[in-house]
């Protein structure tokens, strides 16, 4: 029998630092897989490879999901994947849009983001995470983006025309994250890499490579390793890089 779905346990703030950082602090202080903060708003979002993520209050759904896997430090990477194919079912399903997972786990619709997902971790050293806390952000209600992302990004009210309801959305999200997830556990990446693959972009993406280089996507292993084409025409096997979270000893990010 396949490991039961998760059960949630949403808090709703109006605002806060970063959600992230909310359900670390929870985490820390022993709280259970399932744990979800939600903000209206955050002062200082994260987003992927110590960028910020930009909010107008209201406007967006902010949610971070405390994880606590059992295995390896390996494994993180794997449910940065497991939180995008959730995400894009739960768009797909909660607005009918055409969601694409641009990798390693960017949604985007005709070619524009409308939610990102960072999954950060961390680790008492042994090399297994003590716990993973999956950040998503979706743009929900923007109707116009600052200029330095209103070329990249857009939202679910200007493709569907309609307001978004964030409490549906997140309900939508945490359905599919709950099924992935129990499905992840039981079978692993595995499980999941052809309803990945089927939503993702990644043969013929444009990737970046560990060298700082580009090079193009080709496939996503059973264990969620990255298979891209270098400019020497090899392909290679990419492992996700990793970075220090704040206050804690072992921690990457995805
Ligand atoms: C990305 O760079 O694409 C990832 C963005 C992740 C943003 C979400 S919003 C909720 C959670 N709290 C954060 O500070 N970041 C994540």
């Amino acid at each position: 029998m396949g490991a039961p779905p998760l059960r949630f346990a949403v808090t709703a703030l109006d605002a806060t630092d970063s959600t992230q950082s909310e359900v670390q602090r929870l985490a820390a202080a022993g709280a259970p897989e399932g744990t979800v903060v939600t903000a209206r708003h955050q002062r200082a979002g994260r987003g992927r490879r110590g960028h910020q993520w930009w909010d107008r209050p209201g406007e967006s759904l902010l949610a971070s999901v405390l994880l606590r896997p059992e295995g390896s430090a390996g494994s993180v990477p794997q449910l940065s994947l497991v939180g995008g194919l959730a995400g894009a079912e739960a768009l797909a399903e909660a607005a009918a849009v055409p969601v694409r997972i641009r990798w390693p786990n960017d949604l985007l619709v005709e070619d524009k983001k409308v939610c990102g997902i960072l999954a950060e971790a961390a680790s008492d050293g042994s090399g297994r995470p003590t716990h993973v806390i999956l950040g998503i952000g979706i743009n929900l209600n923007q109707t116009a983006f600052p200029e330095s992302l209103a070329e990249r990004a857009t939202s679910l009210r200007l493709l569907t025309g309609c307001v978004q309801d964030a409490d549906r959305i997140l309900a939508a999200l945490l359905g599919h994250l709950g099924q992935r997830y129990a499905a992840w556990r039981s079978g692993g990446f595995a499980a999941l890499r052809s309803a990945w693959l089927e939503r993702s972009m990644l043969p013929g993406q444009v990737v970046r490579l560990p060298d700082g280089g580009v090079g193009e996507g080709v496939d996503v292993g059973d264990d969620g390793v990255l298979l891209a084409r270098g400019r020497d025409g090899c392909v290679a096997r990419v492992l996700s890089g990793a970075a220090a979270e704040e206050g804690t000893a072992h921690a990457a990010r995805h």
